[in-house]
């Protein structure tokens, strides 16, 4: 053999031996019993009927989606403001809440300013807007729809919801309470 055939053999063999591999997925599926690994019965989106619950059972457990006038209408708010309620609903507030409508609900928070999120008014939660003319149920209502900028956050669980809802209901009143009317300011001057 000529040392440039001797050369080439390997090469060639490497050659073969690619071209028998590749084809090995089309020999594969040739085989009947493989086949069924390749193609199983399944059922695509939409292909069939959604199956209706068998008579006589009871809907359980599964959220319904309200849009933010639904909520606003609709739900009432089935909490009382404990300590644990408010404890739960700080935690959450801190958690979803803070960057946007900041820590007391003012709207200040460190994600608004120049070159950030505008200061929107309805940012801020101590406005009258938002103690007098807000249900509980709207506010649960932005929760799980957002609007603009604010993302909605269905990840809080529907109970949760309710939970931060009284810890705005509680910024709300501490601020009314921390803020003296004008007249009182003028009481303090004359003490
Ligand atoms: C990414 C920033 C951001 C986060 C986080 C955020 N919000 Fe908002 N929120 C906004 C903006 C912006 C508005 C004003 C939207 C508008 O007026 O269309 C707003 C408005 C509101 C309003 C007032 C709506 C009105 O009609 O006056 C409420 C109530 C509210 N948010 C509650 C919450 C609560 C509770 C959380 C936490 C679960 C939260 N937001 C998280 C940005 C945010």
């Amino acid at each position: 053999m000529s040392p440039a055939r001797r050369r080439i053999r390997p090469l060639v063999l490497v050659l073969g031996l690619t071209v028998a591999l590749a084809g090995c997925d089309d020999q594969v599926k040739r085989v009947p019993w493989f086949k069924t690994m390749f193609r199983t019965a399944s059922v695509r989106t939409y292909e069939t009927e959604l199956t209706t619950p068998p008579e006589g059972t009871v809907f359980f457990g599964a959220p319904r989606h309200y849009d933010l006038l639904a909520a606003d209408t609709l739900l009432t708010n089935p909490l009382q403001p404990t300590p644990e309620v408010l404890e739960r609903g700080e935690v959450l507030f801190l958690q979803y809440c803070v960057m946007c409508h900041g820590e007391e609900g003012a709207g200040d928070g460190p994600v608004v300013g120049e070159n950030r999120l505008p200061p929107l008014p309805t940012l801020n939660l101590l406005s009258d807007r938002a103690m007098n003319d807000l249900s509980d149920g709207y506010i649960w209502g932005m929760i799980a729809n957002g609007r603009g900028v604010m993302p909605p956050y269905r990840r809080v669980p529907h109970e949760d919801r309710w939970q931060i809802v009284e810890y705005v209901r509680e910024l709300q009143t501490r601020s009314a309470g921390g803020a003296p009317t004008g007249s009182n300011d003028t009481q303090a001057g004359n003490e």
